[in-house]
């Protein structure tokens, strides 16, 4: 089949791909509300808020994007997590992550951090700048019950390790997590949901087709340009989050312009969510065990 042959407007439904197997559609596309966490820190809830409470196993999917330097100077000061695991991938700007475990880290533009928060650690994220741009994502991924008090873990990558493939003309992918084609992400070792996390830079024109294993959930978030994607004729635009449907490929198609957006997705749990806070777990007994282990300093 041409490109030119490819199937239009099949939003809510399931198109035949030309590479084989199933396209899949946009079932829903929500815009984030803006507001603000930690001590202050503007940003825009995706998955976390009313439109989109989660979207197993994706708890929570922040944008932060400001040159304001009122807009993010306060950060996240220390705050605890349990349960779930956190992470961030910065476009641009500098973040320190600080535990009370001792460990440190520098995040820069292009790096990724995944933090398996396990049984719970205390944290701080405060930004190592005083003016410029600070940009990127913060995504919370769910644990099955079975790893929810396991040993806290970082994966800190530093940018020169994420691949760029080039998988169609005029397409780069950066590969945090999962694989594509044979090469694999560094972020390695999430074995409960099988993360794909990937980011898309289309020049004007450019398309491509990506496999996203069938078993999973998935999501595309448009931060530059619109694109269109599974065939819609409607483009999604920057700031809105296309929540995909069933099938094993997504396609995605540049529109009138540059467009970059990250694809995610995710193996779901679908076990039983009792979440407050920055506890996640299985049962209201457990989130009461959470703060009082907190609160004794067991964390
Ligand atoms: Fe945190």
């Amino acid at each position: 089949m041409q490109p030119t042959d490819l199937p239009r407007g099949v939003t809510g439904a399931a198109a035949a791909s030309p590479a084989g197997g199933t396209l899949r559609p946009v079932v829903r596309t929500v815009r984030g509300t803006p507001t603000s966490d930690g001590a202050g820190v503007k940003l825009t809830r995706v998955i976390g808020g009313q439109a989109l409470p989660d979207l197993d196993p994706f708890l929570l999917f922040d944008e932060f994007r400001s040159d304001r330097a009122g807009d993010y100077i306060a950060g996240f000061p220390d705050h605890p997590h349990r349960g779930f695991e956190t992470v961030t991938y910065m476009l641009a700007g500098r973040m320190r992550h600080r535990d009370n475990q001792g460990n440190s880290g520098l995040l820069t533009a292009g790096s990724v951090q995944w933090m398996t928060a396990g049984r719970g650690i205390v944290h701080s994220e405060m930004p190592e700048q005083e003016d410029g741009l600070m940009w990127g994502f913060q995504l919370w991924v769910n644990l099955p019950a079975r790893d929810k008090l396991t040993a806290p873990r970082y994966q800190d990558i530093e940018p020169a390790r994420v691949p760029t493939l080039r998988v169609a003309p005029g397409v780069a992918v950066r590969l945090l997590a999962g694989e594509f084609g044979g090469q694999s992400g560094p972020v390695a070792g999430i074995t409960g949901t099988q993360p794909l996390y990937a980011d898309l830079q289309l020049e004007t024109g450019a398309r491509a087709e990506l496999p996203v294993p069938a078993t999973h959930n998935a999501f595309a978030y448009v931060y530059e340009g619109a694109a269109r994607i599974g065939g819609s004729a409607k483009a999604t635009a920057r700031g809105e989050l296309a929540q995909l449907g069933a099938g094993d490929r997504v396609l995605v198609e540049a529109d009138g312009g540059r467009a970059r957006l990250v694809l995610v997705a995710g193996r779901p749990l679908g076990e039983p969510v009792a979440r407050y806070g920055p506890f996640v777990m299985n049962t209201r007994e457990e989130i009461m065990q959470a703060f009082a282990d907190f609160q004794a300093g067991r964390f």
